[in-house]
């Protein structure tokens, strides 16, 4: 529904956040029994907790959760939601529906993810799922990947110089991702590191980057456990406007 008064991006993160569990519920997408993969970051938290709500509510139930990383376990474990591995018996690798937030979107529906240092469980999560649903405010939408957001990798510690190098040869500049709670580097929930790489953009204003075909590039480089680019699982995606409207594509 229009709004007269514009929304901040935090409460389009909130308007998104609970719309897409009204909506999928409504269309009989969100069902009791269902294997579901939650994501992370502010956005996809919100849902995780409106999820819950069902669930409390009597709405759902028998829901199994996985979550993608340590933020959405504890949300998970504080709203009573319960969380299985992907590997667990329950689970057996495979998920029916995966709701996540991104970093950018770009008009084919690729994103780049990993903002929160949590794209490889988002990955393995969300590649392992029918039905990917990614949720966004407007400000996400970009009409290309890779030169403004940096492409959040995450690498195995030791191999940083040798993969910053492989980096520059695909034309990136690399930033070693620093903590904001401790000194030195972020350390993912996977014990790794983040290099977060951006390319210059051509000069029309366009990307120099293929973000599917770079996505496979990046992860040929020995050292890299997984990039952010999200290309293989086509999402329908729910995106928040300031006017109060939520636009699915
Ligand atoms: C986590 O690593 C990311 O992939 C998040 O999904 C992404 O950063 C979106 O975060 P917000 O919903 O907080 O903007």
């Amino acid at each position: 529904m229009k709004t007269e008064k514009k929304l901040s991006q935090k409460e389009q993160k909130a308007l998104v956040g609970k719309a897409v569990i009204d909506r999928l519920f409504e269309r009989g997408l969100i069902k009791s029994g269902m294997k579901i993969g939650l994501g992370t970051g502010s956005t996809a938290i919100i849902a995780v907790e409106h999820l819950a709500s069902y669930i409390r509510d009597g709405k759902l139930s028998d829901v199994k959760a996985v979550a993608t990383s340590f933020q959405t376990h504890i949300t998970c474990e504080e709203n009573g939601i319960p969380v299985y591995t992907l590997n667990s018996k329950e689970i057996a690798g495979k998920l029916d529906l995966s709701i996540d937030g991104a970093d950018e979107i770009d008009p084919d529906n690729n994103l780049i993810k990993g903002g929160g240092a949590a794209h490889v469980q988002e990955k393995i999560v969300e590649y392992n799922t029918k039905r990917l649903v990614i949720i966004a405010d407007e400000s996400k939408l970009v009409p290309h990947l890779g030169t403004k957001f940096p492409l959040p990798v995450e690498i195995i510690p030791a191999s940083r110089g040798p993969v910053v190098r492989e980096m520059e040869k695909l034309g990136a500049s690399c930033i070693l991702r620093s903590c904001a709670g401790k000194d030195g580097p972020v350390v993912t929930d996977n014990g790794n590191q983040i290099l977060d790489c951006t390319w210059q953009a051509l000069p029309d204003g366009s990307s120099p980057v293929n973000p599917a075909k770079m996505e496979d590039r990046v992860n040929k480089i020995t050292g890299v456990v997984e990039n952010g680019f999200f290309t293989k699982n086509k999402p329908l995606v729910f995106i928040a406007h300031a006017d109060g409207t939520v636009e699915e594509r």
